[in-house]
């Protein structure tokens, strides 16, 4: 039987546990230079000392205009590598391995003067229209995912997730309603986003895992559902992807048509829905912050990995008080016995 305190192994990632951190923009790159700071290192690092099991870096966006934000992480560059790296061997020095989230914002792009996209369509009314990419530059968006994988490799992450989720690009790609193409790229929805797996794959060590973030289902009217989204994960699975992590939403308003709320795990169902179509392992996230209903995820078998992303920010050490909770061994640094 497995728990939330089991290991987990999967190509070469080994985890001691089965609680992630999901990725969670922080906004805080005050110099606007897409290098990560003094915050993110105490961010991540104190979430390892928490006891988390592996930790994924916040969108982190293959370049300037893919950010949502100027204040948002990037690896456009190679001197965006070095800050990275310092987090990296800080997080495993305290026993968690860590992810990144490889990501562009598309129509998205708040800050960005003239963003880009498939189609030339805004994301609401307060939005910019977007411009759509001719052909080429979509080939070159490819390549630029492949140099930001390329560097995040270099920075010594043991994962790579590439954002497909929430309504950025590669949601926007392989999604009817804002892909409008004429070209290769509207021909096949999915042509995109395999490109960039591919792509990802042929940076990284055979043995390194590709994690790919989708949004399971659209909450806006007309949008896709779990079925489509079956299809494009099996092509995203051939391409390369190894592990889903399974969301949902971000296309339109929060308050959109269709969407169930976000009572606990609501997002489960859909995770086990990918698990079981695909055969492969899938990470739930959403409202499991509760560690029983967490581990009853696990012991169900409706998910391999579980996220705790808001519960994270609100308590670094959620994993050491999991662990006291659901009376696993005890994982508490010495430092910090006399708290628990
Ligand atoms: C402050 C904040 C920032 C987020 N940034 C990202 C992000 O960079 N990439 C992403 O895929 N999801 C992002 N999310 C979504 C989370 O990864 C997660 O899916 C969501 O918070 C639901 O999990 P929870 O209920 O445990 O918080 C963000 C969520 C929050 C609260």
């Amino acid at each position: 039987m497995q728990n939330l305190f089991s290991t987990y192994k999967i190509k070469n990632l080994e985890l001691k546990n089965r609680v992630v951190m999901p990725p969670m923009c922080q906004y805080s790159v005050e110099k606007k230079d897409g290098i990560a700071n003094d915050w993110h290192y105490l961010h991540y690092v104190s979430r390892a000392v928490g006891g988390t099991g592996f930790i994924i870096v916040e969108m982190t966006d293959v370049e300037p205009d893919g950010r949502i934000t100027d204040y948002d992480l990037g690896l456009w560059s190679d001197e965006q590598v070095p800050a990275l790296t310092k987090i990296v061997e800080a997080v495993h020095s305290h026993g968690a391995k860590i992810g990144i989230q490889i990501a562009h914002a598309g129509r998205k792009a708040e800050d960005a003067a003239e963003p880009v996209a498939p189609s030339a369509i805004p994301f609401d009314e307060n939005s910019k229209t977007p411009r759509a990419l001719t052909t080429e530059e979509v080939k070159g968006m490819v390549e630029k995912f492949r140099l930001a994988v390329r560097r995040a490799v270099q920075a010594g992450f043991d994962a790579i997730e590439i954002h497909g989720a929430h309504g950025y690009l590669i949601h926007q790609f392989h999604s009817p309603l804002t892909n409008k193409r004429d070209d290769e790229y509207g021909q096949d929805l999915t042509k995109f986003g395999r490109e960039v797996i591919e792509a990802a794959k042929a940076e990284m060590l055979a043995d390194m895992p590709l994690i790919m973030r989708i949004s399971a289902r659209e909450y806006v009217e007309g949008g896709y559902g779990i079925e489509e989204s079956i299809e494009f994960s099996k092509a995203y699975k051939d391409a390369g992807a190894d592990v889903f992590d399974v969301s949902s939403g971000g296309e339109g308003q929060i308050a959109a048509w269709g969407r169930p709320g976000t009572h606990a795990a609501y997002q489960v169902p859909l995770a086990r829905q990918i698990k079981e179509a695909l055969q492969v392992p899938v990470m739930a996230v959403g409202r499991l912050d509760d560690p029983i209903l967490a581990n009853a995820v696990i012991g169900n078998e409706e998910a391999d990995l579980v996220q705790v992303g808001r519960g994270m920010l609100r308590n670094p050490y959620w994993t050491l008080e999991a662990a006291k909770q659901l009376r696993k061994e005890n994982i508490v640094p010495k430092q910090y016995e006399a708290g628990f």
